[in-house]
């Protein structure tokens, strides 16, 4: 894309989305998109039944701009019995327009310039970006692939938190690794945060996508963590609703939820009204829901998983979330975007280069991430189509 001299500074550097560039690459192509990470299959009937019926009703206008109170009585409740906190829905709960509001305003209202923000790398692509708008630093420390684990070395982890330290994101499950944090991890990180008066942005959009009986834990759940963690979370991935753009922050700390509606207020006043009044309807789903998107999920990353080892691919297992990270087979590429190119143009079935996860483009290399939220029938055609890799093996 073209620049202009009218740019400003704080976006001039930013580069486009990667993930949705190959989003791009991939329609002008005709392939299966495994790039950005959206469902091609229909969201719970209930829900999209609950919408309809909420256009029929009265909220056309302005919902309250912390959310619908329907919406945050709900997320209370939730929060409750599958994360063991219980916020105050008018003190501690803010909707917002998807996870990615919910990270720009909890940044905006909390970062000052010359803070600084520990990333684990590699990261969802939004974390820079969004410390760098707040004007803060990003500090990356590296989870290292292990054996069939991603891993964070806890001196490193240590030596990355200072005094200008003002909070470390957490993503559990993790996109892009499908590492899910374990509750031992989670203390290190805890007692770092305690330790360093820092605190935790934890990104958990995809807590209820988990396999082989792992468990989520949220890290507001640890001693000491409840009043200095954010939690953020979202619609999308739970309830296969990615276009509805629906998201919240909820902080234990009045103070905390203050600053962050500070900045949500004026950024966007609100997500859309009929959709909040549709997702509390959605929030009471019964516990048998989150079960079974679990066991689907897993019946997806199972599938996904036989293809890649047929195909030459050399991954660590997903414990969670919807993506695997993989190092690819090789075909005479040794370079990531060259690799995903020849995978949309040639094989007909696109992931994301890894450099989107990094920092520096390089460390990004040898991987590549296939999403897979997928129909079975799609990634039957996954298959099929990525049979043809044998032929370009070295
Ligand atoms: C880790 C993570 N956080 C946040 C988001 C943003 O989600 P939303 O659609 O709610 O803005 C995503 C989307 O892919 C994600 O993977």
């Amino acid at each position: 894309m073209a620049d202009s001299s009218y740019s400003a500074d704080r976006v001039r550097h930013f580069t486009e989305s990667i993930i949705r560039d190959m989003t791009r690459v991939n329609n002008n192509l005709g392939g299966v998109n495994m790039a950005q990470g959206f469902p091609d299959f229909d969201p719970p009937a209930a829900l999209v039944k609950a919408a309809k019926e909420a256009l029929d009703g009265d909220f056309h206008q302005y919902a309250n701009t912390w959310g619908a109170a329907s919406l945050r009585q709900a997320i209370a409740e939730k929060f409750e019995w599958y994360n063991g906190l219980r916020p105050e829905p008018d003190k501690h709960i803010t909707v917002t327009c998807g996870g990615t509001e919910a990270m720009m305003a909890t940044m905006l209202g909390l970062v000052e310039p010359g803070d600084e923000v520990i990333i684990f790398e590699p990261f969802y692509e939004n974390y820079g970006p969004d410390t760098r708008i707040s004007g803060g630093r990003p500090v990356f420390v590296p989870l290292k692939r292990v054996g069939d684990s991603f891993r964070f070395d806890p001196e490193q982890l240590r030596s990355a938190f200072s005094r200008d330290t003002k909070a470390i994101v957490i993503t559990t499950p993790h996109n892009p690794t499908g590492k899910v944090y374990s509750e031992e991890e989670l203390q290190v990180i805890a007692d770092l945060c305690i330790e360093f008066d820092a605190l935790a942005f934890a990104d958990e959009p995809y807590e209820h996508i988990l396999y082989d009986g792992v468990r989520h834990k949220s890290i507001a759940s640890l001693p000491g963590m409840e009043g200095r963690t954010v939690t953020l979370n979202s619609v999308s991935k739970t309830y296969s609703v990615t276009g509805w753009r629906i998201g919240w922050a909820i902080a234990m700390d009045e103070g905390i939820t203050t600053a962050i509606r500070r900045a949500h207020d004026f950024l966007t006043v609100g997500a859309a009204h009929p959709l909040q009044v549709a997702v509390a309807e959605g929030m009471t789903f019964p516990q048998t829901y989150y079960h079974e998107l679990a066991s689907a999920y897993q019946a997806r990353r199972d599938m996904t998983l036989s293809i890649l080892g047929e195909a030459g691919f050399d991954f660590v297992t997903p414990e969670g979330a919807y993506y695997v990270m993989t190092d690819y087979p090789d075909c005479g590429y040794d370079d990531d975007l060259e690799f995903s190119l020849f995978m949309a143009e040639t094989i007909g079935v696109t992931p994301v280069p890894g450099r989107a996860f990094y920092h520096d483009p390089d460390m990004g290399r040898q991987y590549v991430r296939f999403a897979f939220p997928k129909k079975l029938e799609t990634l039957e055609i996954v298959r099929e189509r990525m049979r043809k890799i044998s032929e370009f093996r070295k």
